[in-house]
């Protein structure tokens, strides 16, 4: 017979040896590295000029990167920054190339959520960053899915718990607790509210001392940071329901909401989540520091079924949470109940010449009256993964597949993006009324 005591003794022999096997198996291919871009690329699909009139432009002004020439001398190929480099000192008849961003409010955050495993979550999140980032936006991805799939796509694989959203969460538990103890009293009723103490093993941790850019971890897109995930930050669930009970007055749904509030707003332009398939304290989290509500689901009828009793738990969770929390106990700058600007269903995996699926599709229509995104993101061989990481189709150099496999695969996502964008850009002008 076996007990935690063995489990035990199993997990320390493992962290023992985890450094060997490590480098053992570790490869060099896992190091992710960003490839640069061609003139041909950065003309027609980046900044959507003409190749004539970007070349031109190049040649005019010696001043400005130039790329790396391609061995055979017919395209430049430049880097992110480069990019970004001819993005803010390039004028095109006289247009800036910089993307909308209006000032003084804070990065634009948005949930891509669902209950379901599998329904595209991480592979949307993963190209909307990178779409964004290649738009010329500062993006910060936020891994809620212990499974951390985006966290390995985007080669963050030394991943501590402490560091993770699992982190967040208890610092903002011992921060809270501190402020309720110190702080003067209940809204309602005038009386201060019972002294809370929190155990050493988790005051002991030195999550106070971490400071708000320690959690956020830089990637291989210069213009894309994450808070990453890790297996270990599955203990989350678990240990945030003790929690919830040595401080019941914790709002502990808004912990990451109160996180991302101490970010400087010019930091970022779009935050994105990236939801484990569960509801949870993780998943209420990202959801109510949301924005905007995006949730992808597959184009079969099975997937429809499970998005729809998705949206069901979730306005039972956020109407449970309206309710409990509303008197004594401030939540930031969130208010209860919580809303969101936007919520939109995209369907993913579609394969346009499927009859199920346009009959699927129809039905979303016709059931999510315009919440449903219009262009759905196709079925494509250039996402399939390969092992456990993820490359985005932006990250795949299209000399190493057919070029029309790869045009289709960047088209769909594209289009995808410019949607999300507009709801984006539509919510930071909702926020901005606001005020
Ligand atoms: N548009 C697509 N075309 C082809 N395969 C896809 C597409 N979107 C997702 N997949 C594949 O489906 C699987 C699940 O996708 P993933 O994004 O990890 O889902 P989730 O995060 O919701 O669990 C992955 O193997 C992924 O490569
Ligand atoms: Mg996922």
């Amino acid at each position: 017979m076996y007990t935690h005591e063995d489990l035990s003794n199993l997990r320390s022999n493992s962290l023992k040896l985890q450094g060997w096997i490590r480098q053992q198996t570790f490869s060099p291919e896992m190091e992710k590295t960003l490839r640069r871009f061609s003139s041909w690329e950065v003309s027609e699909l980046i900044f959507r000029v003409n190749q004539s009139t970007f070349r031109g432009k190049l040649a005019a002004d010696p001043s400005l990167p130039a790329g790396e020439v391609e061995p055979d001398g017919r395209q430049r190929w430049f880097s992110l920054d480069e990019i970004n480099e001819l993005r803010r000192r390039l004028k095109i008849n006289k247009k800036s190339l910089l993307p909308y961003r209006p000032s003084g409010q804070r990065a634009i955050r948005c949930a891509i959520a669902n209950f379901k495993g599998g329904a595209g979550k991480s592979t949307v999140a993963l190209h909307f960053a990178h779409a964004a980032a290649l738009d010329g936006y500062r993006v910060l991805i936020v891994d809620f899915d212990p499974q951390a799939t985006l966290s390995h796509s985007m080669g963050l694989t030394d991943v501590s718990e402490e560091h993770t959203v699992w982190g967040i969460m208890a610092r903002d538990l011992i921060r809270e607790t501190e402020r309720m103890n110190d702080g003067p009293v209940g809204a309602e009723t005038g009386a201060a509210l019972p002294q809370r103490h929190l155990p050493d093993a988790i005051t002991g941790l030195g999550l106070d001392a971490l400071r708000v850019g320690d959690f956020i971890r830089p990637t291989s897109w210069p213009t894309i940071d994450a808070i990453p995930s890790c297996a270990n930050a599955a203990f989350v669930e678990f240990a945030s329901a003790q929690y919830r009970h040595l401080n019941p007055d914790w709002s502990f749904f808004a912990a990451v909401s109160r996180y991302l509030d101490q970010i400087p707003d010019d930091s970022y332009d779009i935050i994105l989540f990236d939801c484990p398939p569960a509801i949870g304290y993780q998943s209420m989290n990202a959801v109510f520091a949301a924005d905007v509500l995006y949730i992808p689901s597959g184009p079969g009828y099975w997937e429809y079924d499970s998005t729809t009793s998705f949206i069901g738990q979730l306005s039972e969770a956020l109407e449970d949470l309206a309710y409990g929390f509303d008197t004594t106990l401030p939540t930031g700058n969130m208010a209860l109940p919580k809303a969101f600007y936007d919520i939109r269903f995209l369907l993913t995996r579609f394969e346009p010449g499927n009859d199920l699926h346009r009959a699927m599709y129809d039905a979303f229509r016709k059931v999510f009256d315009g919440h449903v995104a219009d262009s759905a993101i196709e079925m494509t061989r250039a996402v399939e993964q390969s092992g456990r990481f993820l490359n985005s189709v932006y990250e795949m150099d299209y000399r190493d597949m057919t070029r029309e496999t790869w045009r289709r695969a960047r088209s769909t996502f594209d289009q995808a993006y410019e949607e999300f964008r507009a709801v984006l850009v539509d919510a930071w002008t909702k926020m901005e009324a606001e005020q």
